[in-house]
């Protein structure tokens, strides 16, 4: 990730977001009843590092799997994680492509071995979580994103989506349709998408229930959804 904003510094390897910062803690306390009763967490996109280094500080006990599509971002994820404690438990970082299928499978793959665990076609994960990507990425990226979640998703497990989102089609506020446009102009594949386009793909094609919205500061939702609990 090159530094082109104010927001974005860098301090050694570690890249720093003004915005990730700010929201880690409204982000993290929404988590804490699903990580309370989790063992393997899969965070989409981890960006920095700074989220996941926020949240397993916190959950020792937590398997934490990053992934990101930017590999040059892996020397920040590992710089942040390098300063957990031992016994804090974040894998390397894994390459994501959410468009592209072999890399959930190497997922399953990479989980299972490190799991010793012979044979987890699917099902590997308690939790996956992502924050701020359907906005920032064609929908392509998007749609697969929920894809892959329900595919490495256990039945019973939740898939946690958080950032700018509109609903019935509608802007929740002026300044969010002005971001919109914002997004577009910087690439046309970009903007803020309907929550119920997405829970079409979970619903349709991914096995996934959208169990809650959640109102968020500045603007923003969390979107909570259930693999269903039966196995085919
Ligand atoms: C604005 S950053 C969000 C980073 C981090 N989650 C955060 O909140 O700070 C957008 C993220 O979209 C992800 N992304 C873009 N294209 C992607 C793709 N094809 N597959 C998976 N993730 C992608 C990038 O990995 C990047 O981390």
């Amino acid at each position: 990730m090159v530094s082109s904003s104010k927001s974005e510094l860098k301090s050694g390897n570690k890249v720093f977001l003004a915005p990730t910062d700010r929201n880690k803690e409204i982000i993290l306390e929404q988590l804490r009843p699903f990580l309370d009763s989790t063992n393997y967490v899969l965070e989409v996109g981890s960006g920095s590092g700074q989220h996941i280094y926020h949240f397993a500080k916190e959950y020792p006990q937590v398997v934490f799997q990053p992934t990101e599509y930017d590999t040059s971002l892996f020397s920040s994820i590992e710089a942040y994680t390098a300063d957990l404690d031992a016994g804090h438990n974040v894998l390397r970082p894994i390459e994501l492509d959410a468009t592209k299928q072999e890399h959930w499978k190497n997922i399953i793959d990479v989980s299972r071995q490190e799991r010793g665990e012979a044979e987890t076609a699917h099902g590997a994960y308690d939790l996956v979580i992502s924050t701020n990507i359907f906005h920032i990425a064609s929908w392509e990226v998007g749609s697969g994103v929920v894809r892959g979640a329900g595919q490495i998703l256990r039945p019973g497990g939740f898939y946690i989506a958080y950032g700018a989102f509109k609903r019935n089609g509608k802007f929740s506020t002026e300044s969010n349709a002005q971001f919109d446009q914002t997004l577009r102009g910087r690439n046309p594949d970009w903007g803020v998408r309907d929550i119920e386009a997405i829970q079409m793909v979970a619903e349709e094609e991914a096995r996934m229930t959208l169990v809650e919205i959640r109102d968020m500061p500045s603007n923003n939702y969390m979107l909570i959804f259930q693999k269903i609990d039966v196995e085919e």
